[in-house]
């Protein structure tokens, strides 16, 4: 299983969510993580209501509040720590989950 390195733990604190394009594998992977309550969250950036990618601007995941993961393109809700949909057209579906570990500051996912 590949073990991908995508940013130090520094570049996440403060900015909620950061989304990473990662061509170490084929096919490319689109994949994003969120920071909450010091813990690290990764998801493939794919929506099961379309398939189609999330974020409305780069990098932005999260709904204003920060306490959900939102779709830009139909408004759907997905909860941070489990992925689920609790509002939306894709209701109680769930994003792919994509394994992420943090080994001395540096930020790693764990790709199949
Ligand atoms: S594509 Fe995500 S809610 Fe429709």
């Amino acid at each position: 299983m590949p073990l991908i390195k995508v940013c130090q733990l520094s570049a996440l604190s403060g900015v909620g969510s950061l989304g990473f394009y990662i061509t170490e594998v084929t096919p490319a992977r689109n994949i994003f993580i969120v920071v909450k309550d010091d813990q690290l969250y990764a998801y493939e950036n794919r929506c099961p209501h379309t398939h189609a990618p999330l974020e409305w601007s780069p990098h932005q995941f999260l709904n204003t509040s920060k306490d959900h993961i939102q779709c830009a393109n139909h408004g759907a809700l997905f909860e941070i720590a489990s992925g689920r949909c609790v509002y939306g057209p894709c209701l109680n579906q769930s994003l792919a989950r994509v394994a992420v570990e943090i080994s001395q500051g540096s930020v790693y996912l764990i790709l199949e």
